[in-house]
């Protein structure tokens, strides 16, 4: 059967989806809504280019539309508004198949997710919701977060939705400018506020079929420009080589196996990408002298994270499309979940000013030479092409991926890789792949 694809996005996650699934040679045909300059020079196996479609991706009528029109065989979501707008409902409302989760609320609401984990037992940082009514409570509960406070608002808020406050001051002014000031408008309205852990945070993936899950090795997300203001992801490095620690057991079997006993149990048929951000913290617990960390639930995410991805598919030892396939038809436990042996890091490279401000239109050198080291692969996310030159066009512009049997050699060759690239406007952390869980 030939096929055509639809992806959902522009950034590193979706290039590097569509990376791996422009190799299937049963692919015909790969659209993106709206993709970028990287994305736009993808060839498939029968030597067509993947094509970009300018379509907003929170435009549900307009995309639904295009893949009944094109007649694609699967749609794949990348970002997190249009799960959280309810593109799987309306997907398969129009009999359309699509690879995201319709339990919209794992995204789109932090005080669901709270609630949900209470009811189930799943460990979190203690927490309560409020609103407007209930400011001076908010306020006293802050105050009693002697370890420092993270106020959420409940809703998506572009990524910047998340306070992380030391002081009871800085807890005031979030929860103020949330509840009173109205300056996350509709999605802060209603706030979460939990107690603020310290510890090493990992992403976990799992691929769900509505019965069954299969997991994917811990990765870790990289955030912060490293000056201690927050940024989307800057780096992430995932390893299938044995750590010989124990923390992917706990995290299954304290996480992700109770949160799927529990969606079965409430009859929510779950069938996507579940993507817990998960703190390990010291809780005491002590095994053959090795960490001691209990993982705890920070949020939940319906769709893969970004830069994860740009990790994973490379590792990747399956094929892509079968997996994304047996999802949608509740058919995973008869596909294999297979990965290379190594170790992946990922270096975001950002424009100048992210995350406060943006350069747009810089012209950017190397990616050729930067793509021909070894075991390399550039990812772009906000770039665009201008008079036939790529330009950079958002905040964070490039995902530089290396993969090597250990730590040391994918990151070699990812900074490698980095020092071919030569554009004034961009910036990067140095730190990437000091650890990988
Ligand atoms: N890695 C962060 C995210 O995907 O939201």
């Amino acid at each position: 059967m030939l096929m055509i694809i639809l992806i959902i996005g522009s950034g590193g996650r979706e290039h590097a989806l569509i990376w791996l699934l422009a190799k299937d040679s049963r692919i015909i045909e790969i659209w993106c809504a709206p993709g970028n300059a990287g994305i736009a020079k993808e060839r498939l196996q029968n030597g067509n280019l993947v094509k970009c479609i300018d379509i907003k991706t929170t435009d549900l009528s307009r995309l639904a539309d295009f893949a009944t029109e094109k007649k694609v065989h699967l749609t794949v979501v990348g970002p997190d508004k249009p799960i959280g707008l309810g593109i799987a409902t309306f997907f398969r409302f129009r009999k359309l198949r699509i690879f995201a989760p319709e339990a919209a609320l794992f995204e789109s609401s932090k005080i669901f997710t709270h609630a949900f984990n209470s009811t189930h037992g799943i460990p979190q940082p203690k927490g309560q919701n409020f609103d407007l009514d209930r400011l001076r409570e908010a306020e006293a509960f802050a105050n009693s977060l002697t370890s420092g406070s993270v106020i959420k608002a409940d809703g998506l808020f572009d990524g910047k939705g998340v306070v992380l406050c030391k002081t009871s001051i800085e807890a005031h002014s979030a929860i103020e400018r949330m509840l009173v000031r109205d300056e996350f408008g509709p999605a802060g309205r209603h706030i979460l506020i939990q107690n603020r852990l310290t510890g090493c945070e990992v992403s976990a993936h799992a691929l769900c079929d509505g019965k069954n899950y299969k997991m994917f090795p811990l990765s870790q997300d990289n955030k912060g420009d490293g000056k201690g203001n927050m940024t989307g992801g800057m780096g992430a490095t995932m390893r299938t080589t044995p750590l010989g620690g124990n923390d992917a057991m706990r995290i299954e079997n304290e996480i992700i196996k109770p949160w799927h006993n529990a969606c079965l149990e409430e009859g929510i048929v779950y069938k996507g990408l579940f993507y817990p951000g998960i703190m390990l913290t010291d809780d005491g617990f002590h095994l053959q002298n090795y960490r001691r960390f209990g993982p705890k639930v920070l949020e939940y995410n319906a769709r893969f994270g970004d830069p994860e991805t740009q990790v994973y598919m490379p590792m990747l030892n399956c094929n892509l499309l079968d997996l994304l396939d047996a999802c949608v038809e509740g058919t995973l436990d008869k596909v294999d979940l297979k990965w290379k042996y190594g170790v992946a890091v990922c270096v975001v490279m950002a424009s100048n000013g992210y995350p406060d401000s943006l350069t747009a239109g810089e012209p950017i050198f190397g990616i050729e030479q930067a793509d021909a080291v070894p075991d390399t692969k550039v990812f772009h996310a906000g770039t665009a092409l201008k008079d036939g030159q790529i330009v950079t066009n958002g905040g964070r512009v490039l995902g530089v991926t290396s993969w090597g049997v250990d730590l040391f050699e994918a990151k070699s060759k990812a900074y490698q890789a980095v020092g071919k690239i030569h554009c004034q406007a961009l910036w990067y952390r140095k730190d990437i792949g000091i650890y990988a869980p």
